[in-house]
């Protein structure tokens, strides 16, 4: 786990370099290079891996991801989304940058993401390249990631269409699990994985999405900034519909148990260490 963040470490400070104009490379590269705990770049390379792919190959696609995942968190700080001032441990995006320029900050990577897997991506078939391009255009878009972020904001005003546990899964699986869905079948398909394995890891990681954003929800309620590296107590302040809220505390870790070992079921026959430290990491949060 340690080489593979080290290895998109590596990776993220080659392909963003800093050219003219300055401000913008500087914001996008501020919040993308402090000490996030890379999971969803992590989790592509290691599908990767266990399919028998090379993980180089991946690299790109795995650094794309992290670029995906950091406009989500430069976005969803912004005091028109959660208006957080802390992230990752130091001040967010806008807080440094101002507004303006965090906003570009996140349209820029979300922009350049795509871009670095086509340029980069020279040892994935173009086929390949275009699967994965497609499938990150889905997710990232009003069918995926924004669509999870619009109902989660509309939400708090208690404005909801559908029921509220209904509501909750669609924020969940979209705002959350989508990345993660994204992540293994980057994964999968850059190593030609048929389409049943491909199904296979999404539903893995759309399990493991949703026990994600529960343990954060969870985290939200009895973690510290020390710990998390951004403001807690939040969610219930701006009145959010969360696990948490909508369940309580004991359903919440009732619930997240529940994924994490349905995750530890699917995973189990790759025997794969990456996997396995992420899950038991995740779980003994929550089970003290
Ligand atoms: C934060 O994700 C946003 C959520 C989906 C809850 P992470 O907890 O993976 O954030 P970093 O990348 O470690 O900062
Ligand atoms: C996470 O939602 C989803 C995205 C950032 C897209 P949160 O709003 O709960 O994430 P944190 O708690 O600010 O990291
Ligand atoms: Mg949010
Ligand atoms: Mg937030
Ligand atoms: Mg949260």
């Amino acid at each position: 786990m340690k080489e593979l963040i080290k290895l998109v470490d590596e990776y993220l400070d080659r392909y963003m370099e800093i050219a003219y104009p300055e401000d913008i490379f500087k914001a996008m590269k501020y919040t993308l290079m402090l000490p996030g705990k890379r999971l969803r770049p992590v989790m592509c390379l290691e599908t990767a891996r266990i399919l028998g792919a090379d993980i180089k190959k991946l690299l790109p696609s795995a650094c794309a991801l992290e670029m995906l995942h950091v406009q989500s968190l430069i976005h969803d700080d912004l005091p028109c989304m959660d208006n957080d001032d802390f992230r990752r441990g130091k001040p967010s995006n806008h807080k440094v940058f101002g507004e303006a320029n965090a906003v570009l900050a996140g349209d820029a990577l979300l922009t350049y993401a795509p871009q670095l897997i086509i340029e980069k991506s020279t040892e994935l078939s173009s086929t390949q390249i275009l699967r994965i391009i497609h499938e990150y255009t889905k997710f990232a878009g009003a069918y995926g990631l924004i669509a999870g972020q619009v109902v989660d904001i509309e939400s708090e005003g208690g404005k909801l269409t559908k029921s509220a546990k209904e509501t909750l899964d669609f924020i969940h699986l979209n705002k959350t699990a989508v990345l993660f869905r994204l992540a293994v079948r980057m994964g999968a398909i850059g190593a030609g994985a048929d389409d049943d394995t491909i199904e296979e890891f999404d539903n893995f990681a759309k399990k493991f999405g949703l026990a994600f954003q529960i343990y954060d929800d969870i985290m939200d309620e009895i973690s510290s900034f020390e710990e998390l590296g951004k403001t807690v107590g939040k969610d219930k302040n701006s009145g959010k519909l969360t696990y948490v809220s909508l369940y309580g505390l004991e359903e919440a870790k009732r619930k997240f148990r529940f994924l994490i070992k349905e995750c530890y079921d699917i995973i189990e026959k790759y025997r794969s260490q990456v996997f396995t430290e992420i899950l038991d990491k995740l779980s003994s949060r929550i089970d003290d």
